[in-house]
């Protein structure tokens, strides 16, 4: 019976996969976000390219590599579109946040979305960082590197790594970005140097890495990326790093410490330090804050940052082991009735008014104020089973695996523990529906780990202080 019922639900799975996949000029470009018939699409009709990563995933595994080359050479030229907002053009290098295919009145053509039409207008830095992810893992399930070698591709990687690795008003080596650049596109207070952002930046770097041609340009370039690698790499795990032992040290941190070998060096003001917290952090344990800039650190745990924090190894072994230590600790906050928290805790009261300037979808405890989200589910699986950890991801499925199907595959679940359907969640989410298909295939596929996971750096440099 038990056998019968999951069989129901892979095939359905599947199913829906298949039937969220765009056509464009009769050929397979990528998939909408939903297909839910009951509600307003707005733009969840479209191909996002963080959506599609998952789904992506999905069919490299099952040896469906013909999409992906399409969703390439279609993305690769997208990348080169004029991007305006009034009469201000954007600079090039960014993929956009999704595209749709339109019908003009001879032939079909690819409408793209730099954030020019987005909800807050905002800057879909993560998709430029995805796409360079995904190439490589492309690349590594078909173990042919040609399409990353064609000169397109180099210029296209080139455009993007000149954005990241550019001159910029900075002195940390940390990607600086406005608010909502990422999965959480509304205003969350993840502006400056959020996580997310920072381990996608740290996971696409190294996958530039492998895909550029050594020539003489790409071995500056590969000189640039080791460079930058290596003093990243130093600030993240030095200085987002976030465990009881650590919370002790910040809690009797001096302020205003000036000059070069100071203790405190961004001004963190122990008064800073959330109640919540101080209860919450398990003995066993640690995470990577959510952010770090002048006198801010955001002690949020944000899941995608830790779990892609595993999967690239930007965290030492011993660091992923403590977050994973964290997440079964603390399981009932983050996994409850449904995997996983996007973030903890929620922000609640003048906290929400200020930092999402009251966002009536973004409540405490709903959509990106800590709701819950089964696409976090494929992470998960592989974060712990790169970890040799799996039982925490085969945990997390199982409970994920009672509602999904029942519950028509929502976006996102609300409340503390995950218990209710999101208030405004599309059905049958793309992202849902392959994320829960794509832990399962892992799970079946270890070898297939690799597409995706990265080995701890060998080739930077290590910065010490
Ligand atoms: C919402 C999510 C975003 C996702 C999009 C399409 O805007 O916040 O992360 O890409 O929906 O599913």
């Amino acid at each position: 019976m038990v056998l019968a019922n999951k069989k129901s639900i892979i095939q359905q799975a599947n199913e829906l996969l298949e039937q969220s996949i765009i056509y464009y000029q009769n050929r397979p470009v990528g998939t909408v976000a939903a297909t839910d018939s009951e509600r307003d699409a707005l733009n969840y009709d479209q191909c996002f390219i963080r959506d599609f990563v998952p789904a992506a995933l999905v069919f490299l595994i099952q040896g469906k590599t013909d999409i992906l080359h399409n969703f390439f050479m279609e993305t690769v030229v997208l990348q080169k579109q004029e991007r305006r907002i009034d009469c201000y053009q954007a600079p090039p290098g960014l993929m956009p946040a999704s595209f749709k295919v339109e019908s003009g009145e001879v032939e079909q053509y690819l409408h793209a979305d730099f954030g020019d039409k987005a909800i807050g207008r905002v800057t879909p830095i993560d998709s430029c960082l995805w796409w360079i992810i995904l190439l490589r893992a492309y690349v590594k399930a078909t173990d042919d590197i040609s399409i990353a070698h064609r000169p397109d591709f180099q210029e296209a990687l080139k455009f993007i790594l000149n954005i990241c690795l550019g001159p910029q008003f900075e002195m940390t080596p940390t990607l600086l970005v406005p608010d909502g650049a990422c999965m959480i596109d509304r205003r969350m207070g993840v502006d400056g140097y959020p996580l997310e952002i920072q381990a996608l930046f740290y996971a696409a770097l190294r996958s530039a890495r492998e895909l550029l041609i050594t020539d003489t340009e790409g071995k500056n370039t590969i000189a640039r990326i080791n460079n930058r690698l290596s003093s990243f790499v130093f600030h993240m795990r030095y200085y987002y790093w976030l465990d009881l032992k650590k919370l002790n040290e910040i809690h009797r941190y001096q302020g205003d410490q000036f000059g070069e070998s100071v203790v405190n060096k961004f001004n963190i003001y122990p008064e800073s330090i959330p109640y919540w917290i101080t209860e919450w952090m398990p003995d066993r344990g640690g995470y990577l804050a959510g952010n770090l800039g002048p006198g801010r650190m955001d002690f949020r745990f944000f899941s995608l940052g830790n779990l892609m924090a595993i999967i690239s190894s930007l965290t030492t072994d011993h660091e992923s082991h403590e977050i994973l230590n964290l997440i079964e600790e603390r399981w009932d906050s983050l996994i409850g009735k449904m995997p996983m928290k996007i973030c903890f805790p929620a922000v609640e009261g003048l906290a929400w008014q200020i930092i999402t300037g009251s966002d009536p979808k973004n409540t405490p405890w709903s959509y990106h104020n800590g709701g819950s989200w089964p696409i976090l589910l494929w992470m998960l699986m592989a974060a712990a089973q790169k970890m040799e950890r799996a039982e925490i991801g085969e945990r997390a499925v199982a409970i994920a695996e009672t509602r999904l199907m029942d519950d028509r595959w929502p976006e996102y679940y609300d409340g503390k523990n995950g218990r209710l359907v999101g208030k405004s969640a599309r059905m049958f989410q793309t992202w849902t529906i392959a994320g829960w298909l794509l832990a399962k295939l892992l799970r079946d596929n270890p070898r297939c780990l690799k597409f995706i996971c990265f080995e701890q750096d060998t080739e930077a440099d290590a910065c010490t202080i």
